[in-house]
């Protein structure tokens, strides 16, 4: 409790520093000791599959209070798409980490003023891979080049619902020297994360292609007791696995459209920080949906300011995550929202 009346005296102090100055500015990325959960997530694209390596803590917790997840998911067109590999740890952790710019910028001060938080530390990195398999046929160990997409969350709690997306162009086979590129998609990078917290609802989204730079935050992606703006609205339908959104500022407006396979067919149910520890299965990802994006701007013409088209983009091997209330199979399980 002191913990808490500490940090509503600290945060504001340290988000006004921080607004002030980038001397300030904290590697979010480090560890948040005073957050009561947090947890670091990636995701390795290859040609031939998905890779996740998750770390989650929720520290106060008596039961599974840390997590470890990996898991090696071939893509369903793959030679090896029956291998499926899982590994969930639940690890007992006495040694705690040493505290040390994100799309929140400043609102990342904020632990107990803001629940929970969201740091995308890349959007595309180059990730080198080695997974032994003691005893797997034929060969027993993976490896290769891949792209990374890294992220973390921390705060007090998760929202009640969230849906998160990601995706980017998949890792290409080398073109001989002097080969011009098959298409311009290398620079595809979609990352967006939305939740309900109470009665409101928020997303933050970046996008990026070889022509065009994108980040929207609230206020212009904020739902107010869950309602549709003139900026931002939204559709989700996690038994047909549909996400859809759209999001505006006065001049630039995204609009996209994430389907997975239906009724959460093929996706993995992970376990998730609740204020009770990892001891639930309270988030289901695909990484088979197609996602597609158009960026529009609005500029004099015609009858006045009106909408453009500028691009329309399709990428698949897209992520896509529902979680709590957002997840019909959570919801039919009678999952408990804390
Ligand atoms: C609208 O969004 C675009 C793209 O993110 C950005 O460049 C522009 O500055 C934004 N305008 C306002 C008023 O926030």
């Amino acid at each position: 409790m002191l913990t808490i009346l500490l940090s509503l005296i600290k945060e504001p102090i340290l988000l006004l520093l921080s607004l002030l100055h980038s001397r300030f500015e904290r590697d979010h990325f480090a560890p948040h000791p005073t957050a009561p959960f947090e947890g670091y997530y990636t995701r390795i694209l290859t040609p031939e599959a998905t890779i996740l390596l998750i770390l989650s803590s929720v520290r106060k917790a008596t039961h599974k209070p840390h997590y470890v997840h990996f898991s090696y998911l071939p893509h369903p067109s793959s030679p090896s798409r029956d291998e499926n590999l899982r590994i969930d740890l639940f690890p007992t952790i006495t040694d705690q980490g040493e505290e040390l710019s994100s799309p929140e910028g400043a609102l990342g001060e904020l632990v107990h003023l803001l629940p929970i938080h969201w740091h995308v530390f890349s959007i595309d990195s180059r990730a080198e891979y080695r997974i032994r398999i003691p005893g797997r046929a034929g060969q027993e160990e993976i490896s290769g080049i891949g792209r990374a997409h890294i992220e973390k969350n921390w705060g007090i709690a998760f929202p009640s619902g969230w849906t998160w997306a990601q995706a980017f162009a998949p890792p290409r086979t080398p073109t001989p020297f002097g080969a011009p590129p098959s298409n311009d998609d290398s620079g595809f990078k979609l990352s967006l994360a939305g939740g309900q917290t109470l009665f409101q609802k928020a997303y933050l989204l970046s996008y990026t292609s070889p022509t065009t730079t994108l980040r929207f935050k609230p206020p212009f992606s904020f739902l107010p007791l869950t309602l549709s703006t003139p900026f931002c609205s939204e559709e989700i339908d996690s038994r047909a696995g549909l996400f859809k959104i759209s999001v505006a500022n006065f001049t630039h407006k995204i609009v996209l459209a994430v389907k997975g396979p239906e009724m959460h067919r093929g996706w993995i149910g992970l376990h998730c920080p609740l204020s009770g520890g990892h001891g639930n299965v309270f988030a289901y990802e695909s990484f088979e949906g197609v996602v597609e994006v158009c960026v529009f701007r609005r500029g004099l013409g015609g009858w006045g300011y009106r909408w453009r088209e500028v691009e329309r983009r399709r990428m698949d091997k897209c992520a896509l995550g529902f979680g709590g209330g957002y997840s019909f199979r959570v919801r039919t399980e009678g999952g408990k929202f804390d």
